[in-house]
């Protein structure tokens, strides 16, 4: 049985996020798209709230589920016997972060693997970072982001707002 553990801030989850996510449910038994809680990034949505949007985009998708977690990598994944960690590589510049959280995981835990895969070339330029600037300028991201985000977004920042 492999278990991996997808982690990140998923602030809103695009669908880069989305890509990596169906591609990594094909490789594993179980994968665990995991929240990182951190509270330094002033988040547009809640955990409670990225978790509900993630858990209804990925239904569905077998073998994916949703948790979130604080504290180390690490230990979040010996908690569920996960051994590998999937994350998304873009652009050349995710590359030397990737590289320093990956060793230092390994460091922390050298039963822990981490497998870097690519997204479907169209959505090589989208972070949520970026989706949330240009939704907040009135730009159309449709195309980028799960239904039920694009949604959320409307909620969360209304036209006025934007
Ligand atoms: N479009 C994408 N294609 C492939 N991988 C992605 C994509 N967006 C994010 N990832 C990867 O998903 C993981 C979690 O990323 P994270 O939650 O930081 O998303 P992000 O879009 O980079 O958000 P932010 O803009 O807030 O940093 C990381 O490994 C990241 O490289
Ligand atoms: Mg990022």
């Amino acid at each position: 049985m492999h278990v991996a553990v997808y982690p990140g801030s998923f602030d809103p989850l695009t669908n880069g996020h989305l890509d990596i996510i169906r591609r990594g449910a094909h490789l594993f038994d179980r994968l665990i798209v995991a929240i990182l809680e951190n509270e330094g990034k002033s988040p547009l949505f809640t955990v409670a709230e990225r978790k509900g949007l993630i858990a209804a985009c990925v239904k569905g998708i077998p073998g994916v589920e949703v948790q979130s977690f604080s504290g180390l990598l690490v230990d979040f994944m010996e908690h569920f016997r996960a051994t590998v960690v999937v994350r998304g590589i873009r652009a050349v510049s995710d590359y030397e972060y990737e590289l320093q959280m990956a060793l230092m995981n390994r460091e922390l835990n050298p039963g822990v693997e981490t497998i870097f895969m690519l997204p479907a070339v169209e959505y090589t330029y989208v972070s949520s970072r970026l989706i949330k600037e240009v939704f907040r300028l009135g730009g159309d991201i449709t195309r980028l982001v799960p239904p039920q985000v694009l949604e959320s977004l409307k909620a969360r920042l209304p036209v006025a707002a934007r």
